[in-house]
């Protein structure tokens, strides 16, 4: 949009900017500058236009901009243009996501990048690679405080390292997804060494007080993350004297965005790990981005502006690079994060749907979708350019974040049934083959979170530890089943490493002192190679799931109504044990597929009156597209076996026939 004042100050800008700067070639970037200039002025404005160095800052930043873009490495300014020609190309439904950490998994970014077959193997082709950056060796929450944004822990590599693995990936039609800490760093980054020295320019960068007056406002309506490691928000520092906002870990420092110079160091670090090669930016922790007193903190609308301003700098200097926000709010909130626009995400084009992974662990617990159902019916609809990340398990716990009325909506007390869930995946509750353990119980709320391994919370731990072929038979589906749901609820699914093979929890984390008190180690495993050469040792339990789940990805790549164009239309079937979801196929309607999961541990019914006149399946035979088989039908009913689902659509053999279902 062109508008006068914006544009006046770039010109002004244009004759400020270095003549080293001005010397290169820069026509996309001014093209680019142009056409977001009116926003990132705006939105520039509205956080610091009231500073008297407002000018300063705004000449600083272009200039960042300029000098992130002639760095950009030829090959990917033209991904950046092959991506604007094609923008629909990430809700394809050839992406799979796996999420690994590189020292668990292959040991350092060069075993990672020998491991790259075997991602390919399984179908995986979008990795993101947990935090690599350098932090300190004991506190450092999993890479999560960082100490330097632009060096890699050494234990991993270099960034060097990084560069390489970008391009074989970017050879092998794979993306890198890397992680930028946006909220805080460690307590042991230069700027926080430079504020405990004194240096008031830095102490700026964060949120310092000398004494409690301010935090205890804060408190006031602040809630606690891990209330059993670091309890409240602050932390007193005896070298600078004074209060720090913590609202993670006592050691990991809130950034101050109030500060323009904040803003500016941040974009600068996701441009620079784009120009290394990052295709997909994971912004860390975005709901906390903007703190006031007198709310939780947390979705305050300066945090969304905050995330405009980066997408919209973004776009100037790397448009193909995409970001994801790890926002675990509320359903109404999370949506938020795409951006309120018509069409495209103005924020992230990627969230995680962690509302969909809380509620298919419900559905697991309670051995019905009636939750699940509800809440996929008040997640509200969202923009046409974004897509969801959709997850079983990560590295972080299971928050049970549902919306209250809609436990009550399915007879449920809010209170009891979360407790009913915690006791029922820690395996307190009687009958629970369940093995998680508690994560972030606060007795002053009630509240408490669930860890532990996929495998270990469906059942096979125990079903191997009793020897039960029946039990490990119905766990194998179950987290078959689960998965399945991730790849074709609309979105890019998001595998946790070792899940593939059924890894179980791990407890070796109990025995160090700087893991110990954090149970989300459970599931944060070291990968057994020998065990993954078991893949290939037929009916051993790792070949059945990791054959299962490489069957299921390729059948996924295969559909073409599993793309993500807001294409999903929830079904509701009258039988509380089914999540029943269409698929619709943009323009061959008998290629729309029916997803119908079964979380009971009876076999339930599909009636397909309730299909109602869609015109589905008017013609020829059923098929399961997963198995390929042709589904028990009776009576125009669809029999669901226990913890199964189905893909059905129509079999595709010769002409149409009129088949008995119409
Ligand atoms: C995010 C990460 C989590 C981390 C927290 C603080 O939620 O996913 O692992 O503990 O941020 O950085
Ligand atoms: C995240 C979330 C919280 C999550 C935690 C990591 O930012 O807000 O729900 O559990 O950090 O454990």
């Amino acid at each position: 949009m062109y508008e006068q004042v914006s544009h006046a100050l770039l010109n002004d800008i244009l004759d400020e900017l270095s003549t080293e700067i001005c010397r290169e070639d820069l026509r996309h970037f001014f093209t680019r500058l142009g056409a977001n200039f009116y926003a990132i002025h705006s939105l520039f404005h509205h956080l610091y236009g009231h500073r008297e160095d407002f000018k300063a800052q705004m000449v600083h930043l272009t200039e960042r901009l300029a000098q992130a873009y002639i760095d950009r490495p030829a090959q990917l300014c033209q991904l950046d243009m092959a991506r604007e020609e094609d923008h629909d190309w990430f809700l394809d439904q050839q992406w799979v996501g796996m999420a690994l950490y590189c020292d668990s998994f292959a040991g350092n970014l060069h075993g990672l990048q020998q491991h790259l077959p075997y991602l390919q193997e399984l179908g995986v082709n979008m990795v993101h690679v947990m935090p690599i950056l350098r932090c300190p060796r004991g506190a450092s929450d999993g890479g999560y405080a960082v100490s330097d944004f632009r060096a890699i822990d050494p234990r991993a590599g270099s960034v060097e390292d990084v560069r390489d693995l970008a391009e074989t990936m970017r050879l092998r039609g794979m993306l890198l997804t890397l992680d930028v800490v946006v909220n805080h760093t460690s307590n042991e980054h230069e700027w926080a060494q430079r504020a405990r020295d004194g240096d008031r320019a830095y102490q700026d960068y964060y949120y310092c007080f000398p004494n409690r007056a301010i935090p205890d406002m804060f408190e006031e309506t602040m809630p606690e993350i891990f209330p059993e490691t670091a309890p409240g928000n602050f932390t007193w520092d005896e070298a600078m004297g004074k209060w720090v906002m913590t609202v993670f870990n006592r050691y990991q420092w809130d950034l101050n965005y109030a500060n323009p110079a904040v803003f500016i160091e941040m974009l600068d670090i996701i441009l620079f790990w784009a120009n290394q090669g990052a295709d997909i930016v994971r912004l860390d922790a975005v709901a906390f981005l903007w703190k006031k007193i007198g709310t939780n903190c947390q979705n305050e609308r300066e945090a969304h502006l905050i995330l405009q301003l980066m997408k919209d700098c973004c776009q100037v200097v790397a448009p193909g690079v995409l970001f994801i926000a790890e926002a675990i709010v509320a359903p109404s909130e999370v949506i938020k994060y795409f951006g309120e626009d018509a069409v495209i995400a103005k924020e992230c084009e990627i969230a995680y749907n962690a509302t969909f992974m809380a509620l298919l662990w419900d559905a697991v617990a309670t051995k019905n979708a009636k939750l699940l159902n509800q809440g996929i019916k008040s997640l509200p609809n969202k923009l046409d350019r974004a897509t969801w990340l959709n997850y079983v398990r990560c590295h972080d716990d299971i928050g049970l974040g549902f919306d209250d009325a809609d436990i009550r909506a399915c007879d449920y007390d809010p209170y009891a049934h979360r407790r009913f869930l915690i006791d029922w995946f820690t395996g307190a509750f009687e009958g629970s083959p369940s093995h998680g353990r508690p994560f972030g119980v606060n007795p002053k709320t009630g509240d408490a979170r669930i860890s532990g391994a996929l495998a270990s919370l469906a059942g096979l731990e125990t079903a191997l530890e009793t020897e039960d072929e029946r039990a490990i038979s119905d766990a194998i589906t179950l987290i078959l089943t689960l998965h399945a749901m991730i790849l074709s609820f609309g979105g890019i699914p998001l595998i946790w490493y070792g899940d593939e093979l059924g890894t179980l929890n791990d407890r070796s984390f109990l025995n160090d002192s700087d893991k110990a008190s954090d149970t989300r180690w459970i599931h944060r495993p070291r990968i057994n190679w020998a065990r993954a050469e078991r893949r290939h040792t037929h009916g051993t339990v790792e070949q059945r799931i990791f054959e299962g789940l490489k069957h299921l990805i390729a059948v996924r790549k295969d559909t073409p109504a599993f793309a993500d164009f807001n294409n999903r239309e929830l079904i509701d079937v009258a039988n509380p044990h089914l999540f029943t979801f269409l698929r619709l196929h943009s323009t061959l309607q008998a290629d729309s597929v029916l997803v119908v999961a079964n979380f009971d541990v009876n076999p339930q019914y599909l009636d397909l009156e309730v299909l109602g006149n869609r015109g589905l399946f008017r013609y020829g035979q059923i098929i399961d597209l997963a198995s390929g088989d042709l589904p028990a039908i009776f009576n125009n009913r669809v029999v669901i076996p226990p913890n199964h689902f189905y893909w059905l659509s129509n079999q595709h053999t010769g002409p149409l026939q009129e088949g008995p279902f119409r």
